[in-house]
Order: C-alpha cells, then structure tokens, then sequence
C-alpha cells in the first residue's frame, strides 16, 4: 500500500515539476520520495537552486516561508496547513521592534525558526548548524539573539568573546527534556554516545558527547566508530538513523522528544498536495519577501 502511494507521487511529482523537500523529522515514508532531506539550513539552499518551478515543503510553515522568500517566482506549497512552529510564533514583529528600541546598537541574529514578518525586522538568519560559525563572522560585538535562548546560550558559550543578550523563547518539545533523563540514559546506556540538539536546555546540553544540528547528528553517528548512541532530538532522527545504520544501536533520550508539528504530514497529504487537494500555498508579500530575504541571503553569505 505504502508503496503504491509512494509510486504515484513520483509519478505526479514528475508530470507536475514539483521538487519535494523534507526536514528530517518527518516520517521515513516520505524522506523516501522526496528530493532533498535535510536540515533547515540545507533545505533553504536547496529550495533556492532548485530549478522546479513549484515546491512543496514538508516541514512547518518556516521552512516553507523560506523557501517563498528565496524563490518568490516559485509557487510554494506546505504539507498541511496546521503544520506551525510554537517556537517560530512565540515573538512577533511589534514585540521585537520594541525590544530593538531598548538595545539600538544590537545586531539582530534570529534562528531561521522565525515567521517571515520577524524576519523583516532582524539583521541576519542562522539555523542550527551554522549560528555559531555566523556569529563568530559578526563584526558587532553586540547580538540580540532570538527566539531560541537554549540555541543562544549554547552560541554564547561557543563564542565568549561576544556580548549576546537572549530573550525567553525556545522549543517546548527539546526544552523539555531535563537533565536527570540525560544522566539516566548516560547510566542506562554505558557504551552509548550521546548526541544532542542544541535547542535543548544547557544541562542537557553539558552532557553531551556530541551538540549539533539534526544533520549533524546524523552525520555524526554514520561516521563514528562507537556504535551505540542516544539521540537527543526528535525521534525520528534515531529511526532514519536505524535504517542507514542497521549495525549501529540507537536509543531515544527522551519519549517527549516528538514534535507534533512536523509528524502532522502524512504521505497521503504529501499525495493531496500534489493533486491540488491539500496543503496551503505560501503567499508573502512584495515587501515582506525583500526585507526578510535580506537576513536569510546575509545567513547564506556568513554560512556558506
Ligand atoms: P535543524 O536546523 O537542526 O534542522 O532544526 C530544525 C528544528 O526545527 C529543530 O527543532
Ligand atoms: Fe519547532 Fe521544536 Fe518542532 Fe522544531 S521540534 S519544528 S523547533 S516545535
């Protein structure tokens, strides 16, 4: 059945032109039929060279804003219309510009876990991967970074030369896991490396082996020599990573470690969307596309 399903969307997507983009967290059913899988930050330059004149994000809405941003001429579909962030929507345009007011000489460093209309307002984009590296770039030693201040704390102590002032925000599915999971995974799983988002919270975070972006982490345990690992970040990463790595053992640091956001996606929506039937198209306008592309193109340009 999964397969049929999965035949017909490869056939669709080809008669259509549409290029499938998936974040990792999403189910292994779809990662296998779309064309890049990947981080934020990989997926947004995907989307920008992809030469189809229509994609469709399997994501949240985020992804998808940034990929309308950096391809405006494309027609851009999201997977399912409920599909959000909580964290992308903690802080709005209004509630930034009044904060910028307070600290006018900050530059603005916003995780690409932002809506499009914050974006307008930042100085310059960074994803899990590449917020260290571009922050060390930043001439300004002055960095209001938002929303993420689990992500911000760990960049401050990467890069102790800057001033960053952090906000309260954050991802309430990595934050919630507590550092008494981590040392009893630790106990439970000697042998086992653990690998962590850095979206989860600094006592977590202190005891790891490995603090990185989801393709990081991947990258990380399809490499290593150890063979057992416990996967600080949404489930799904240590599934993909059962199937690339059947030889390897992976354990879950915490069953609160999904996201119902990114498994709200089905292979059926991804099905609906390419006949016309789901999904949400991604409608930004003129404005909004020019101001907010400045940060992201800025995040391409320090992170590339
Ligand atoms: P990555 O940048 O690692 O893909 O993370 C995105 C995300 O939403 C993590 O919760
Ligand atoms: Fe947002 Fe957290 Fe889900 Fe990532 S895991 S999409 S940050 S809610």
């Amino acid at each position: 059945m999964i397969k049929n399903i999965q035949e017909e969307i490869l056939r669709l997507k080809k008669e259509k032109d549409v290029c499938i983009l998936a974040h990792s967290y999403v189910a292994h059913e779809i990662s296998e039929i779309a064309d890049f899988t990947g981080d934020s930050y990989a997926l947004s330059v995907k989307a920008k060279n992809a030469p189809q004149k229509t994609v469709l994000m399997v994501g949240v809405r985020f992804m998808a804003e940034t990929v309308k941003i950096l391809s405006p001429e494309k027609t851009v579909l999201l997977s399912h219309p409920e599909a959000g962030c909580p964290m992308a929507e903690q802080m709005d345009k209004a509630y930034i510009e009044t904060v910028k007011q307070q600290y006018p000489d900050y530059t603005v460093v916003a995780y690409i876990n932002t809506t499009a209309a914050l974006k307008t307002v930042c100085d310059v984009c960074v994803t899990s991967s590449s917020a260290v590296k571009i922050v060390k770039q930043i001439e300004n030693k002055n960095i209001l970074f938002i929303p993420d201040c689990n992500l911000g704390a760990y960049v401050r102590e990467q890069v102790p030369n800057k001033n960053i002032k952090l906000l309260q925000g954050g991802c309430p599915i990595h934050a919630s896991v507590t550092e008494e999971e981590a040392v009893s995974a630790k106990k439970k799983h000697p042998d086992a490396q653990l690998l962590v988002h850095p979206e989860c919270v600094a006592a977590v975070v202190k005891h790891a082996d490995y603090v990185g972006s989801t393709s990081g982490i991947m990258d990380y345990a399809m490499q290593s020599d150890c063979r057992e690992f416990i996967i600080g970040t949404e489930l799904s990463i240590a599934e993909h990573l059962q199937y690339v790595c059947p030889d390897k053992k992976f354990h879950y640091l915490s069953q609160k470690l999904i996201c119902p956001n990114m498994k709200i996606s089905t292979l059926m929506d991804v099905y609906h969307a390419l006949c016309g039937e789901a999904g949400a198209e991604i409608v930004l306008d003129a404005d909004t596309i020019a101001k907010a592309r400045r940060c992201i193109d800025e995040m391409i340009r320090l992170g590339g």
